[in-house]
Parts: C-alpha cells; structure tokens; sequence
C-alpha cells in the first residue's frame, strides 16, 4: 500500500508559491521591528514542561500541547509560544543592556481542535521589551503594532488593537467579593466572549459561575462601552489600574495610534500577565480570530533570578495576519508567482554549455540570479519552462553569442529586446525595470 500523501493534521506543509507569501509577510514584521531597533533571537522548540506548567497555565502546558517523556525520562514539551523562554533567556544572560529589545519567529505547537486560522504547528512573531516598568513600554509595541498594520495598507475598520488591564479586571473582581481561584475561572469566562455567539456565551457564563450576582458582575463587567462607562468609573475611580488606563488612552490620543481602544472584554488567556493587555483583532466577519495578543508580564523574569525584570510584547500569527490580509487584499497580486531568478539562461546545443554555465557565474557573482537549463532540453520546451516559472527575462545562448560576446535580453512580460555586450547586463537589466 502506498503511503500518505497527507501531511500530519494541523502541521505547516507550505509550497515554493505559498512560502512566498509568508516570505514576505515575514519581511515586513522584520522591518517593522527593525525601525525600533529590536535585536532578534532564537530560543529552543523543545523544552521541560515544567516551565510552562509554572506560568503559561494548565490548560495550555497539559491539555493543549504535545508533551512526552524523552528516553531519559525526562518530562519535555514542544513549546506552545516562547515567552517563558526569553523570560529564562533574560534572567540567564546577566550582564545585559536594558531596555531589552528582542524579536524572534518561532515555530509553536498547540495540540488543538485545527480550523480556519487554527493550526497545531504555526508561526509566530514576537516582539517584547525587557526592563521599562512604565507605560513607555506599551506605547512603543502599540506603535509597532500600528505601523505593522500601515505597512501592509490595512485599514482602522478593518482592524481593531484592543486593550484593557488584568489589574483592573481583578480590580473589579476582588471589589465584588471573588476569590483568586473563582477569579481564574471568570477571566476565562470573560477571555471566551468574543469567540462565541453572545447568547451562547451569557448561558455558559450563568453555568459556569454558580452565584448569580458574581455571575452579574462578570456580565456588566465586561460589556462596559468604554473607560468612562458610568458603571466603571463609579466603582474604579479611585483605583490606581484605571487611572493608569485613563493615563495610557491619553498617551494613545497624543501619539496617533488611531486603531486602540479600550475594550473591558479583553484579558487575554494566559497566567503570566499582570497588567495591560492586549490583542489585534480582524474586525472583517471571516476571521473571528486575533491576529494578536499580548501584554505585560512583570513576575516572569523573577522566576529565574533574585532581580525581577518587567516585560511586556506580543505574540502575532503569521497564519492569522494572512487570513485577515487575504480577506481585505492587501497580498500584492503577483507575490505568488514572482520566481526569484532574475533570468533563465536558454542553451541552444551542448556546444554552449559551458561558455553558459561560465556566463551564469559571472552574473551570480554580479548579484543576478539566474537559473539555467539542466535536463539538456530543446529551445522551446527551455522558453516553456521559464514561462511557467514565471521567470521574467530570458537570455538564449546559441553560436553567435559565444563568437560575438553579445547576448540579447528577451522581457517575457512585455516582449521587450535588448541586444548588450555580456559585461553590460547589469545596467541593462537595470534600465528594463528590473
Ligand atoms: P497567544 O495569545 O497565546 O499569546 O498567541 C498569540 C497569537 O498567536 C494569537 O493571537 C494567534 O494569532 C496566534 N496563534 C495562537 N495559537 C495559534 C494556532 N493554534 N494556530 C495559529 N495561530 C495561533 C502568546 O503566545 C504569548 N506568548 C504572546 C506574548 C509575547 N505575550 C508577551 N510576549
């Protein structure tokens, strides 16, 4: 019996046309990070499960991950995200120059139900600040967030960065008599609003938290329309988490980052977070998902060493932001089918090949790329491949090319050409537009 064709579910099995896509998507994460002057860094896939056990929270290091016993008996994971591992990373690397400014694309693994933008093995992109206790911190990743969106022409409407605080959210909560664990409990109540029907959502609420007015304020909670919702300004107004939130609003408002708001619903699923959180949201119908989260973790780094480091950054999935860019069209058109040779080199008979295979060193040394005929085929089936591959410039070496040392340039897109002097290809290639 033949084997399967199938990757394993939930696994990346990306294609030459597909890696393109991401390629670029990648690309310009890296040059948004890049304009802040973060660093980047990797961090191993494989790790001891306690790690995550610790602080990611049960759910994710148990339920959702691939987690095993090595031969040597010991109790490992494949990472579900990679902030506990810069977290070790920081504590361990001790002479460092704060403020840390780390970005990185790791591959995750969430052994989960696989859907539309839901995978069990993604990429991420993640970008964090090491050492700033103030709002300067969060402002900078929301600016990076905004610019990231800029770049690719997204739109506010077709995008939404949302933010509140999981200070102020168990600011709420301890004021309504809830207890740490009951407390646990309501932010995963309150983190699975926006992904369910709302009338699923207030029934599930009503069974998960048995008292009825816990259940109320959880309700009232998060609904609140805004930071100066009458019912949160009354009970928090004293509270330093929302005067922080009122402070950060107004650090948003001055520095132009039109696409954050306040949204109480927000509190993100994971343990480590201490204080703002937020997330991307497609707000497009398709793509119910966030693009994003993150927020500020300040008890991570302790974890590892006497002196605590504060924190803050993002996760973004690379599949989630090119669901949310596909939906709107903001891939450029021909990204898939853009080949990265710049030119295919035809050979007429075996006669040329080497005075050809010189030739395509000379131009690769010349930062040209160029793919040549390897399989020895006739003229016409080399124009075909170099079609089919989209390849945009063919250059056919036959006899009067090798006697001459002139070569003519053939533009496939607009049946330019350009007859040139071999050490002239450059500049040629330059002024037909490539
Ligand atoms: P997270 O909210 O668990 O945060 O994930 C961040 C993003 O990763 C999500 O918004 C989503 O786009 C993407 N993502 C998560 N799970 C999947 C999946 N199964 N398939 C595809 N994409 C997925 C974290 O991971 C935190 N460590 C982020 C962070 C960094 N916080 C501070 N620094």
């Amino acid at each position: 019996m033949a084997l399967s064709r199938k990757p394993l579910k939930g696994m990346r099995e990306l294609f030459p046309e597909e890696k393109r896509v991401e390629d670029y998507i990648v690309g310009q994460l890296r040059k948004a990070g890049s304009a802040y002057g973060f660093e980047t860094y990797e961090a191993p896939v494989l790790e001891p499960l306690d790690l995550f056990l610790a602080k990611s929270g049960r759910e994710l290091a148990m339920d959702q991950s691939y987690n095993f016993t090595d031969k040597g008996g010991r109790n490992l994971i494949m990472r579900p995200e990679l902030t506990p591992s810069t977290a070790r990373m920081v504590a361990a690397a001790g002479e460092l120059i704060f403020p840390v400014k780390w970005m990185s694309f790791p591959l995750c693994y969430r052994y989960e139900n696989t859907q539309r933008g839901r995978a069990r093995e993604f990429l991420q992109f993640n970008l964090d600040i090491l050492g700033v206790d103030g709002l300067e911190a969060e402002l900078e990743i929301f600016l990076v967030l905004q610019r990231i969106m800029d770049g690719f022409s997204a739109v506010p409407g077709q995008y939404a960065i949302r933010y509140s605080s999981r200070r102020l959210a168990s600011g709420v909560l301890s004021k309504s008599g809830f207890t740490p664990l009951e407390m646990q409990k309501a932010f995963a109540v309150i983190d699975k609003k926006d992904k369910m029907p709302l009338e699923k959502w207030e029934k599930w609420l009503y069974e998960e938290i048995a008292d009825s007015s816990k259940a109320e304020t959880i309700m009232k909670f998060a609904s609140c329309e805004g930071l100066n919702s009458s019912w949160l300004s009354k009970l928090m107004a004293e509270d330093p988490a929302y005067s922080e939130l009122l402070k950060f609003s107004n650090m948003l408002d001055r520095a132009g980052v039109d696409s954050a708001s306040f949204e109480s619903g927000v509190v993100r699923g994971l343990d480590y977070y201490t204080g703002i959180v937020f997330e991307v949201m497609d707000t497009g119908g398709e793509n119910r998902r966030s693009i994003c989260g993150g927020g500020r973790y300040d008890d991570l780094v302790g974890m590892f060493s006497k002196q605590n480091v504060s924190g803050v950054g993002f996760g973004l999935g690379i599949l989630t932001l090119k669901l949310f860019l596909q939906t709107y069209g903001l891939i450029p058109d021909d990204l898939a089918r853009l080949h990265p040779a710049d030119i295919f080199l035809a050979v007429c008979t075996d006669d040329q090949r080497e005075f050809a295979l010189n030739l395509a060193e000379r131009l690769r040394d010349a930062d040209i790329s160029v793919e040549m005929d390897l399989s020895r085929r006739n003229l016409s089936k080399q124009f075909k491949i170099a079609d089919r591959k989209a390849i945009r410039y063919v250059v056919v070496i036959g006899p009067d090319e090798v006697d001459s040392g002139y070569v003519t340039i053939r533009d496939m897109n607009t049946g330019e050409r350009v007859k040139i002097d071999i050490p002239h290809i450059r500049e040629a290639l330059s002024m037909m537009g490539n």
